[in-house]
């Protein structure tokens, strides 16, 4: 093949976003460059996401422009993996006859040897496993230099009753503490700063190993800590039913580890949370999140929210708004309960008409976003530490990082000499939005810093 060029586009979650760094890993191992748009690739793949109606539609609409590109250029290859693909695994070949590849999460590794196939025969390739699989030792071409994902367990055995995840990603399985010890270690000599530990239900890392070298989440965590020159932790996501308070801890006692969680709590009625098979209480996310608060002082705490599963009354949404108005979240994700065929709240009775859950939905943003917002304005005056990520998209001169909590801040600033993407710098907040603040960078002074 002469033109080695493609082009990547990636639906969903963290956990897509660093498989789209194995995906180009393994091609540019195999001899692909990136182009800078789709018009100028011969292989355009789409890295897909299942977890809501509403990601398959986005995917459709662009599905419909390769199409047609594959139609001005038959030439041109299109390849579909991710988690939409696993769910359909060989029948979407015949529901979308212009692919030439399909792939699920788990076969990242094969997919220059499937484009090689589809190319030379002109017929479809596809692979799709069943079984656990772990493409943590695959290449990965990361983009940017200071931060990474590190993948500490692939699937998810919880089988909330909503969710598709663990029929498209498999069972849980922890990677060895050891082999990630080792990745982090590397990353750092490569300049990294910040990691974010990926996982489905991280607080459960851990459990299905035994024996000399393994650990917890909350050990892991202390070896990650002790590696010199990383300066941030971040995890995604925890479980409000296996948060155990040795992770609070380690939270509030290891320096790099971030005063950030993000804890789903889906629901606040517990009537719906068992249908929802979440295995807690409201009565218990309140607990966990009041001990969080104790232990670990101006944390900031997010979520997810889900409206209108099935036979949710006004009561129980009633429940969630109060559960909101006690955990004050410093942000939430909130979704419009979307059935998905295979899991089983798709059967249940009673789903919602659309236009009440449409009424939660906003309802619910709106006292989400009031709350943000005053949890931010208290932020006004002080400093924080921000680990700078680039320049703003507000332009003016104007920079832009997070700081410890993960609050993104948009600074100007101080000179001589412009901060650049992995600086730490420290940031005096003058406004805020319920979602950003806005700062002048503070002249560089000796101490350590917290936000
Ligand atoms: N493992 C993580 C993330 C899973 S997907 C966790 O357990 O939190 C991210 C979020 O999407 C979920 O937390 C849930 O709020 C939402 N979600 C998943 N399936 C959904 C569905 N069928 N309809 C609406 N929201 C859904
Ligand atoms: Fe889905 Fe539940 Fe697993 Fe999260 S924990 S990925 S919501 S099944
Ligand atoms: Fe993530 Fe979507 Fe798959 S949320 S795990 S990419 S279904």
């Amino acid at each position: 093949m002469d033109n080695r060029t493609y082009h990547l586009t990636t639906f969903g979650c963290q956990m897509n976003e660093h498989d789209s760094e194995r995906i180009r890993g393994v091609l540019e191992a195999g001899g692909w460059l990136e182009a800078p748009d789709e018009e100028s690739a011969r292989l355009l793949v789409f890295n897909t996401c299942s977890v809501r109606e509403s990601a398959e539609s986005r995917l459709i609409g662009r599905l419909g422009e390769a199409r047609r590109l594959k139609g001005e250029d038959p030439g041109r290859i299109v390849a579909l993996g991710g988690c939409f693909a696993q769910s359909r695994q060989e029948a979407i070949l015949d529901e979308l006859r212009f692919l030439d590849v399909a792939f699920g999460p788990r076969n990242i590794g094969e997919l220059p040897e499937l484009v090689e196939a589809a190319a030379k025969s002109g017929r479809q390739a596809s692979s799709f496993v069943d079984e656990p699989g772990s493409v943590a030792s695959l290449p990965s071409a990361r983009r940017g230099s200071h931060h990474a994902w590190v993948q500490v367990m692939t699937g998810c055995t919880n089988y909330c009753s909503y969710c598709i995840v663990p029929y498209v990603r498999g069972e849980e399985r922890s990677r060895e503490a050891q082999e990630i010890l080792a990745e982090v270690e590397r990353l750092v000599d490569e300049g990294v700063v910040e990691v974010t530990l990926l996982g489905q239900n991280v607080n459960a890392y851990g459990l299905d190993r035994s024996g000399p070298g393994s650990a917890d989440f909350a050990g892991l965590l202390e070896m990650l800590d002790a590696v010199k020159g990383l300066r941030r932790i971040r995890f995604t996501t925890s479980h409000p039913r296996d948060l155990g308070q040795d992770l609070v801890e380690a939270m509030r006692d290891l320096e790099s580890v971030c005063e950030h969680l993000h804890l789903p709590a889906q629901s606040g009625s517990t009537r719906i949370l068992e249908r929802m098979n979440r295995g807690y209480t409201a009565a218990h996310y309140l607990g966990l999140v009041s001990r969080f608060y104790d232990k670990v002082p101006g944390a900031s705490l997010t979520t997810d929210l889900i409206v209108g599963f099935p036979a949710e009354k006004e009561d129980d949404f009633f429940a969630t708004l109060s559960l909101v108005e006690q955990c004050r979240f410093d942000s939430a994700f909130t979704f419009i309960y979307s059935p998905r065929e295979g899991t089983a709240a798709a059967e249940m009775p009673g789903q919602v008409p659309d236009v009440t859950r449409k009424r939660r939905m906003g309802e619910l943003v709106a006292l989400v976003q009031r709350i943000a917002l005053e949890k931010n304005e208290s932020m006004a005056g002080s400093e924080v530490e921000v680990l700078v990520e680039g320049r703003s998209r507000q332009g003016g001169g104007q920079f832009r990082g997070r700081t410890r909590s993960n609050k993104i801040v948009n600074f100007a600033p101080a000179g001589p000499g412009e901060p650049t993407a992995g600086d730490f710098v420290q940031v005096r907040v003058a406004s805020v939005t319920s979602t950003t603040m806005k700062g002048v960078q503070a002249p560089a002074h000796p101490g350590p810093a917290r936000d």
